[in-house]
This record gives structure tokens, C-alpha cells and sequence, in this order.
């Protein structure tokens, strides 16, 4: 069984992203510039924005977070937008999701100019991604790919098994592992809350990718010998020997389902910091799209 270490090699990308921006200082090029919109005081949310922020100091990035109040109206968060698509000095956003009750999140996403829109939840993005056109591509499903491609996964003519269909992870992995070449060429199953014999279909697969936000759910017994198992769960669980007082837990039962996977993500230090490293990979895309604007 091998460990897919997101950690390490959201390290090191972060080391080629480091790399490059080191480079356009010595050239004094303008450097990536990402903005970071977070409305509201959600505590995993102010988390995920203040590590984006953290890690574009790391890279050298320029950024710049805009904390917006929870009860600001969708025109004013709107306006916003208008300005970030309008500054030239910003090279990407994001809008951090979830958004709170009176604000319409697809018509903030329409809204954001997609040769910015690093997240790639805009549907003129996602629409390019399903044609297998040159696209931003959400950072959590391409850090997957990533990770498949770094460790030299197989996944030609493989049985992937999404679970969940979120528009974040489940939708979006479903399609990629779909598309031509690799890490894709799989055949797909997108599975949800409607799916019956779940159960079964899971001990099918070769691939299992589990976005569904249950702690356990993923049992041994459910998984094939060898099944590679990319664990998409990242579960606030109340746990008092924390200094927290939580932990995060995965999908999976990972004593357990790692002993029969061949390759595995943890939890902690799998998916999630590939994340973030995708989406400095996005950002520093979007610059070099916008170097002749
Ligand atoms: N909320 C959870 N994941 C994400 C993400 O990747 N991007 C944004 N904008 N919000 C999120």
C-alpha cells in the first residue's frame, strides 16, 4: 500500500511555484496576484481563506483577502466582483463558499469574469472542461489529478466510483476521470444520496473517490483488494484531546481500508493540501493569460 502524501507534494509545488515567481522578481515581472472574498465568520471558511493567504506569501504571490460582513445584500457583494474583474492588477479570485441564505451563489459565480475565475466554477469554465478545452480547473478535483499523475496511478479503462456530486468535487471529478487521456480514460460511475446497491457498486471499483462528508462511512469490507481510494472528507468531529477541540475526519475507516487499498489518501495531509497548491497553480495561469491584456 502507498500513501498518496498530499502534504508532500503540495510542498513541492509550492517549491515550482516558488521557483517561477523568484524568477519573474529577478526579470522584475509583475508577480500572480490573487484575491480572496470571504463573507461572513465561518469558522472552517475564515480557516481554508487565511491558509490560501498564507500560502501565496510562501510562493511569493502577491494577495489580497476581503472580509465582508454576513449580512452584506447580493447587490453589494456583487459590486465587489465588479471591482475585483476590473482591477488589472488582480490576476484570479475566489469567492469562498459556502455564501450565507440571502445571497444567490450561481449568480455570484456568473458574475465573476471567468479569465479570473481560478476556482473554474464558472459555468463558461466548467462548460469547457466537460469539451476537454483548456480551462480553469476546480483546485480540489485537478490536486486529485495531480496527485493520481505524481504517483503514476493507472486509471485507463479502470472503474471509478465518485461519491457525491457536489459542484465542488463529486460533479466535476466524475467528468475528468472521464475525459480523454490521462489521469482520465476511466469509466465513471457518479453515485448520491439517490443510488441504490451503493454498497455494491463501491466494492466494484477500482478507483473510489469519496466526497461525501461522512466520517467512516467507507468501510473495508466495502472496498476491492487494491482498490486505489482517494478520500475527499474533511469532517470537523468534536474531540476534547485536541487543543481545538476537533479533529478532522476523512470518509474512510483508514486503518482499516488503507490495510486492503493499494494507494491511499490520509486525512489530514491527502486532498486538502493539494487545494490549495492548485489553486496557486491556477493563479499563476491566469497571470500568464492576462501578461498581454
Ligand atoms: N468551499 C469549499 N471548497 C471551496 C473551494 O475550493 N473554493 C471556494 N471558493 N469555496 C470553497
Amino acid at each position: 500500500m502507498t500513501i498518496l502524501d498530499g502534504k508532500k507534494i503540495s510542498n513541492m509545488i509550492k517549491d515550482e511555484i516558488k521557483e517561477e515567481v523568484d524568477q519573474m522578481k529577478d526579470r522584475r515581472e509583475k508577480v500572480p496576484h490573487l484575491a480572496a472574498v470571504l463573507v461572513g465568520n465561518d469558522g472552517a471558511s475564515q480557516t481554508y481563506v487565511n491558509s490560501k493567504v498564507k500560502s501565496c506569501n510562501r510562493v511569493g504571490f502577491e494577495s489580497t483577502l476581503i472580509k465582508l460582513e454576513n449580512t452584506i445584500t447580493e447587490l453589494e457583494l456583487l459590486r465587489q466582483i465588479d471591482k475585483l474583474n476590473k482591477n488589472k492588477d488582480i490576476d484570479g479570485f475566489i469567492v469562498q463558499l459556502p455564501l450565507p441564505p440571502q445571497i444567490n451563489t450561481q449568480k455570484v459565480i456568473m458574475a465573476i469574469d471567468p479569465d479570473k475565475d481560478v476556482d473554474g466554477f464558472h459555468p463558461a469554465n466548467f462548460g469547457k472542461m466537460a469539451l476537454d478545452m483548456t480551462s480553469f480547473i476546480p483546485a480540489t478535483p485537478f490536486g486529485i489529478l495531480e496527485l493520481l499523475e505524481r504517483y503514476d496511478v493507472e486509471t485507463k479503462g479502470k472503474h471509478t466510483v465518485v461519491i457525491g456530486r457536489s459542484h465542488i468535487v463529486g460533479r466535476p471529478m466524475s467528468i475528468l476521470m472521464g475525459r480523454k487521456g490521462w489521469p482520465g480514460n476511466s469509466t465513471v460511475t457518479q453515485t448520491h444520496s439517490h443510488t441504490k446497491n451503493i454498497t455494491q457498486i463501491i466494492s466494484q471499483a477500482d478507483i473510489v473517490i469519496s466526497a461525501l462528508g461522512i466520517p467512516n462511512f467507507l468501510k473495508a469490507e466495502m472496498v476491492k483488494d487494491d482498490a486505489v481510494v482517494i478520500d475527499v472528507g474533511i469532517t470537523r468531529v468534536p474531540d476534547d484531546t485536541k487543543k481545538k477541540g476537533y479533529r478532522i475526519a476523512g470518509d474512510a475507516d483508514f486503518e482499516a481500508v488503507s490495510k486492503k487499498a493499494s494507494f491511499i489518501t490520509p486525512v489530514p495531509g491527502g486532498v486538502g493540501p493539494m487545494t490549495i497548491s492548485m489553486l496557486l497553480k491556477n493563479t499563476l495561469l491566469a497571470r500568464e493569460m492576462h501578461l498581454n491584456d
